[in-house]
């Protein structure tokens, strides 16, 4: 079975969050199934990664947007380290840039890049068994291919669509229409939602399945899914649930390149609180404490904006016995009011920026990971705490309430249920609580470890879903 992935981002070739991580490491795991041959095709960026390795041009064609035309190239890498195939589209003056997102005609780039990899399979006759579209970037493949009769040689191949985040859906005005490949109007039905070009909704109106990348999170959609409610509702039958893995060959303490000290199980305790030291040291802070940490985007969806009030709530009502380092970027109000309290406590630390190896020193240094999230389709960094041996804090909802126990039910972590900074402080101080009895610690540091959340199940729910 030939599997193409499509998406806007994928490690290690460009990665803003956790949908960089899942499309780098889902094909790698589906290609170690007899039979299964998986592959990625995203975007080109001017990153150190296009510099680092070495292409091979496999087509070079042109497309049409809206009276302008613009040439469609793609490149293939050569290396075979990725554990599956890559290619990465180039479309001079719109798909050559340095960033996934944020620039302001991106709905057109989004347009070029479907349009361009769907004329490149067409012109190229290859035609694969299942087209993967990852979130609403590419949410709009599955319409062209059975509405745009230029890809008519690819009608009927399956479409899967995985709705990775439904708080961003990429409604575009309907004048944007002239920015798609030819289609008949009687179709504008299957792209339209309230009045505008919804592409989520769109996905989910044609793709063959689509699942959102929890069980839980996919509850939560039937519920509240940014206007799309009555939507997934009537779709109901195509809708599914898988949990994300993660890629335990890159995150593993025991060989982890970024650690100062590397551990495992068996030395977990010793080998956390070396990197814990080492990491105080560096940002000044007092090892003999616990520490506990966030790492992720300062948005509203992550609960960011609780974290000023956390941080001072926390060390003010535990009189400073606790440590907190903060990883991220985003809101820059957030970043502000973070770099003032990281002057004004000496028990808190923030490195406001992008930082893939210090995400790691964190996940192996600290003793517990803050997860307040408003909404969390799946969650990552729970898993890659677990992992290393930290116990996650995390509010009981979406990927965390699959991924995370109460230990007051049996568990290794911790759940909250309100978004709020008093709810996270307050479980801050179950944590202390648990921190302060010998011998439940260094038992949930090992539970944690043991969990397996590795991409192999995960990578199977996917290809009986394909096969299905
Ligand atoms: P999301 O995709 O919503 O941001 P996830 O939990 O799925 O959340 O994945 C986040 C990923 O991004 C994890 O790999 C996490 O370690 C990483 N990450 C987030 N912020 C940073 C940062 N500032 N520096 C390094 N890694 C980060
Ligand atoms: C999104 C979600 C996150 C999920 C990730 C990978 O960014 O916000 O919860 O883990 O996608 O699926």
């Amino acid at each position: 079975m030939r599997i193409f992935n499509l998406s806007f981002e994928c490690y290690p070739v460009a990665k803003v969050g956790g949908l960089a991580d899942v499309v780098g490491a889902l094909p790698k795991y589906l290609n170690k199934i007899e039979g299964v041959e998986a592959s990625v095709i995203m975007p080109w960026y001017n990153k150190p990664f296009v510099h680092e390795h070495s292409f091979e041009l496999v087509f070079d064609g042109w497309i049409h947007q809206h009276n302008q035309t613009f040439q469609v190239m793609v490149m293939k890498e050569t290396s075979n380290v990725l554990g599956f195939d890559l290619y990465l589209v180039k479309i001079p003056g719109l798909l050559d840039r340095d960033n996934p997102y944020g620039y302001w005609d991106e709905s057109q780039q989004f347009l070029a890049f479907q349009h361009g990899v769907l004329h490149w399979l067409t012109a190229m006759q290859i035609r694969p068994d299942v087209l993967h579209c990852h979130d609403y970037h590419t949410g709009l493949v599955p319409f062209m291919i059975e509405s745009c009769p230029e890809f008519s040689f690819l009608k009927g191949v399956k479409t899967i669509g995985t709705i990775h985040n439904g708080e961003y859906q990429g409604q575009m005005r309907w004048d944007m229409a002239n920015y798609f490949p030819w289609f008949d109007g009687g179709k504008w039905g299957l792209l339209d939602w309230n009045g505008y070009i919804n592409p989520l909704a769109s996905m989910i109106k044609c793709c063959h399945a689509f699942n959102a990348v929890s069980s839980g999170y996919m509850d939560e959609l039937f519920e509240s899914f940014r206007g799309l409610e009555t939507l997934v509702r009537q779709e109901h039958a195509k809708a599914n649930g898988i949990i994300n893995g993660i890629d335990t060959e890159i995150w593993d303490p025991e060989i982890d390149p970024f650690l100062a000290f590397n551990y495992g199980k068996q030395d977990a305790a010793a080998g956390k609180l070396k990197n814990k030291k080492e990491l105080c040291e560096e940002y000044g802070l007092n090892p003999d404490l616990p520490l506990f940490s966030f790492i992720g985007r300062f948005a509203g969806e992550k609960g960011a904006d609780f974290l000023p009030e956390i941080v001072e709530k926390s060390i003010q009502e535990t009189y400073g016995a606790l440590n907190i380092i903060i990883l991220g970027s985003g809101d820059k109000s957030i970043e502000n009011q973070l770099a003032e309290l990281s002057y004004k406590y000496s028990n808190f630390a923030v490195d406001l920026g992008y930082k893939e190896y210090l995400s790691h020193k964190i996940y192996a240094s600290s003793d517990f990971l803050l997860m307040p999230s408003r909404v969390e389709p799946c969650g990552l960094n729970q898993m890659y705490a677990m992992r290393y041996g930290t116990v996650p804090i995390v509010r009981y909802i979406g990927g965390l309430r699959d991924t995370v126990e109460d230990i007051s039910t049996g568990g290794s972590g911790i759940n909250f249920g309100e978004a709020s900074a008093s709810a996270t402080v307050h479980a801050m101080h179950r944590a202390l609580h648990i921190y302060n009895q010998e011998g439940l610690m260094s038992q949930l540091v090992q539970s944690n470890m043991n969990f397996d959340f590795s991409w192999e199940k995960s990578a199977q729910k996917y290809l009986d879903l394909y096969n299905k």
